[in-house]
């Protein structure tokens, strides 16, 4: 459920490791692996350490498909871009079939990038039901993930995979909990002394999805795994 690794680094190196791991699993299993990568800062160190030979090499990138969980709702070359950050980290140097890298377009309409979205995942997955292989989350100091924000509609959103977020600034385009929580595996990466307190609240404190979004994450025992640095855990009276 939670691992605590010593730095920022550490933890860094290992979930790229956990990246490689469930690509070669998903693609000897499934012939695909099927990845929404996580926005913010956090994720950025992970996403280098993929394109280290040992990673790199590691992972079968002609089977990777990857999605985003969320996106701001900004020119693909804007620095806060979460497809920007991914490209320029990791993507732009690993060999990944550029018709599996499947961007939230959302300049224009945010409601209707999340419509177009929510299309093209619908298609993605056809029938089976929409099971990502493993999708990375961050956590806000508010306690929101992907763009799902404290008190938002999108928070309690049930039929929707996708909602626009028009309220944040810049406005955003986010997956919903009714496919986050149908993940094979969900991964949260959450580091630095900032998010300590918010760390213990979404542990430690009353269930309230709707005031702690990254509460609402629940795809199932066994399927969620909290990657946290000791400086974000120093609030925890307990390690789970
Ligand atoms: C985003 C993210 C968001 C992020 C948290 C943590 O687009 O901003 O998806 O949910 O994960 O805000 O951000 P940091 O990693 O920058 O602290």
């Amino acid at each position: 459920m939670i691992r605590v690794f010593p730095d920022a680094e550490a933890l860094s190196r290992a979930a790229a490791a956990l990246f490689a791991r469930a690509a070669q699993r998903a693609a000897r299993l499934a012939g695909r692996f099927v990845v929404a990568l996580a926005g913010g800062q956090t994720p950025r160190r992970a996403y280098e350490w993929l394109t280290r030979p040992e990673c790199r090499e590691a992972v079968p990138w002609e089977a990777v498909h990857v999605f985003w969980g969320d996106e701001r709702c900004v020119p693909f070359e804007d620095p806060r871009s979460n497809a920007w950050l991914a490209h320029e980290a990791l993507l732009q140097h690993v060999p990944i079939p550029s018709h599996q890298i499947h961007p939230i377009r959302c300049e224009g309409d945010p409601e209707e990038a999340a419509v177009r979205y929510e299309a093209l995942l619908r298609a993605f997955f056809r029938e089976a039901p929409p099971r990502f292989d493993l999708i990375l989350l961050g956590l806000g100091e508010d306690g929101h993930t992907a763009s799902l924000f404290p008190f938002h509609p999108a928070v309690t959103e049930q039929r929707r995979w996708v909602a626009a977020v028009l309220e944040a600034d810049p406005p955003r385009v986010t997956l919903t909990l009714s496919i986050l929580n149908q993940a094979r595996r969900v991964v949260f990466l959450v580091t630095g002394a900032r998010k300590a307190e918010i760390l213990r609240a979404v542990w430690e404190g009353p269930f309230d999805p709707l005031r702690w979004p990254a509460q609402g994450v629940r795809p199932g025992p066994g399927r969620i795994l909290w990657m946290v640095d000791a400086e974000a855990a120093a609030g925890l009276s307990q390690i789970w």
